[in-house]
């Protein structure tokens, strides 16, 4: 895979990069979407912005151009699903997502609540992703919640029930990434975090990728959070990862 891939040009590099806004505040977020889009536009909204500011930080980001991955990794009854997706679409969030553990219901009733209610406003259905196994699960923690086979045939057994109940794509490592692209095929979305630029910090990431191995390694989309959230300038952490995937 790795010697047929092609730099992207500088556009669809911002493109494929979705910044995650993991600061405690409304203001912190809103100066950091307002340093970097454009060029980036993806921004990822999870537990600890959400639960911090609550629904009006989705508006106000949208509001400066975001787009939003509103990543609360939803598991729970499918009805309770459908509601919360069904929020998440009233919001006009572009991307959430759900545990692939919550089984076949729950993952349709996911889908069929963003349908039906981005139809109903008119709106584009938000993309609904997968969370597979988290990464902080190591074999013998996965076997501890009664899972038998091994970690690698999950993460693949998940991703088909996914992908067979109409979802978008999955989240995942970039090892697993190659994993899935091999045995589910192409045709469906991989957003990998544990990114990191050459001249980053690992920080507490274990098995990262630089940005270019990660798209090489099947990921569509990329999530990085510390190297540029907390570069000192920000927007040339980003230029420096645009241009390292871009073609001159
Ligand atoms: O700062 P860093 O680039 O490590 O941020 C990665 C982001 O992706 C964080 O928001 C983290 O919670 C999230 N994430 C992760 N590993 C996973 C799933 C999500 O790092 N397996």
């Amino acid at each position: 895979m790795g010697e047929t891939y092609t730099p992207a040009p500088a556009g669809d590099a911002a493109e494929k990069i979705i910044v995650a806004l993991d600061v405690d505040s409304a203001e912190k977020a809103c100066t950091l979407v307002q340093q970097l889009a454009p060029p980036l536009c993806n921004f990822k909204v999870g537990f600890r912005l959400f639960v911090a500011c609550g629904p009006p930080i989705i508006a106000a980001l949208k509001e400066l151009g975001a787009k939003i991955f509103l990543d609360l990794k939803f598991h729970d009854i499918p009805n309770t699903v459908a509601e919360a997706a069904e929020a998440a679409t009233r919001l006009g969030v572009d991307m959430f997502n759900v545990h692939l553990s919550g089984g076949r219901e729950m993952i349709k009733a996911a889908v069929k609540g963003a349908a039906v209610t981005a139809e109903k406003l008119g709106l584009p259905r938000p993309r609904v992703m997968g969370v597979t196994v988290l990464s902080s699960f190591s074999a013998e923690a996965l076997q501890d919640t009664g899972v038998v086979r091994t970690l690698d045939e999950h993460v693949v057994a998940l991703t088909r029930l996914g992908l067979d109940c109409g979802l978008d794509g999955v989240i995942a490592s970039p090892r697993e990434a190659v994993l899935l692209r091999q045995s589910c095929g192409e045709e469906f979305l991989i957003v990998t975090p544990g990114v990191r630029p050459a001249w980053a910090a690992p920080d507490d990431q274990q098995r990262i990728l630089t940005p270019q191995q990660a798209l090489q390694a099947g990921a569509s989309y990329l999530v990085i959070g510390r190297p540029i959230i907390k570069h000192p300038a920000p927007r040339q952490a980003v230029e420096k990862i645009i241009a390292e995937l871009s073609i001159d």
